[in-house]
């Protein structure tokens, strides 16, 4: 059976790549700080900022990377700390994690790897400096990543624009946030999960013939005008 490990299956996106994989009767393994409701998968309780050894899985054919952040602040008020936190969540621990489980995944014959970007790394943002620049960073490591190590594994970035999980929430926490919001897009709408794990599950399990690419769920925000 396929395997395949989610870091962050726990909620939103990651919840719903989760479902996705299961429908396909992959095996899934979850490492989240909270335990995710669904069932069928094997879970592992882990915060990957600050764990540096993760659990010995026997095999494995893919992994994505979902904890980031949205931390979003006037230049002026961003600390090193802040530059630090979200470089720590949004790419050095998935780097700490792609490196422990590379070796597994060279075993596998079809290994692929997804990594989360943001629309905000294309397009600059006000007030994205901290978060576009923790982005940017893993979008580059992706893209090297992927060229050291193929043909063996396919390794790709999603980067979506605003969508509806607990990371969003505090924007949109209102009808007027959301309307607006969803107005900035050409496609009219924001973000649900279910779009955004099926380009996921896409990469991973499907595109074959795709790896070192940075496919763009976002409602067209990163390269339309209309
Ligand atoms: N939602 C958006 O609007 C949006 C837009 C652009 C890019 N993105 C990117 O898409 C990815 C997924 O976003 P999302 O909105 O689905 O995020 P989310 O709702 O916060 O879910 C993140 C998942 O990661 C887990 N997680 C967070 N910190 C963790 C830690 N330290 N250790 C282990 N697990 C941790 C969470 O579970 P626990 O809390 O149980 O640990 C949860 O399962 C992120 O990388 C984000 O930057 C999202």
């Amino acid at each position: 059976m396929t395997k395949y490990l989610v870091v962050g299956g726990s909620k939103g996106i990651g919840a719903a790549i989760v479902a996705n994989l299961l429908q396909r009767d992959c095996e899934v393994v979850v490492f989240s700080r909270t335990k995710p409701e669904i069932e069928s998968i094997v879970w592992h309780q882990i915060d990957v900022v600050t764990t540096n050894t993760f659990p010995e899985l026997n095999h494995l054919d893919g992994l994505v990377y979902c904890p980031g952040s949205i931390n979003l602040k006037p230049i002026n008020r961003l600390s090193t700390d802040d530059f630090l936190n979200d470089l720590t969540i949004n790419f050095l621990s998935a780097v700490k994690v792609f490196q422990q489980y590379l070796p597994l995944l060279k075993k596998s014959s079809n290994a692929s790897v997804v990594f989360f970007s943001t629309v905000a790394v294309l397009q600059g943002m006000p007030f994205h400096a901290s978060i576009s620049a923790a982005k940017a960073a893993l979008e580059g490591f992706a893209r090297s990543a992927a060229a050291e190590l193929a043909p063996l594994i396919r390794i790709n970035v999603v980067a979506p624009s605003l969508t509806d999980t607990p990371l969003a929430a505090m924007l949109l926490n209102t009808d007027v946030k959301k309307e607006n919001a969803a107005n900035r897009h050409p496609l009219k709408k924001v973000g649900n999960v279910i779009d955004i794990a099926d380009a996921t599950v896409y990469l991973l399990c499907d595109a074959k013939w795709i790896t070192g690419q940075t496919l763009h769920v976002d409602g067209g925000l990163s390269t339309l005008r209309v």
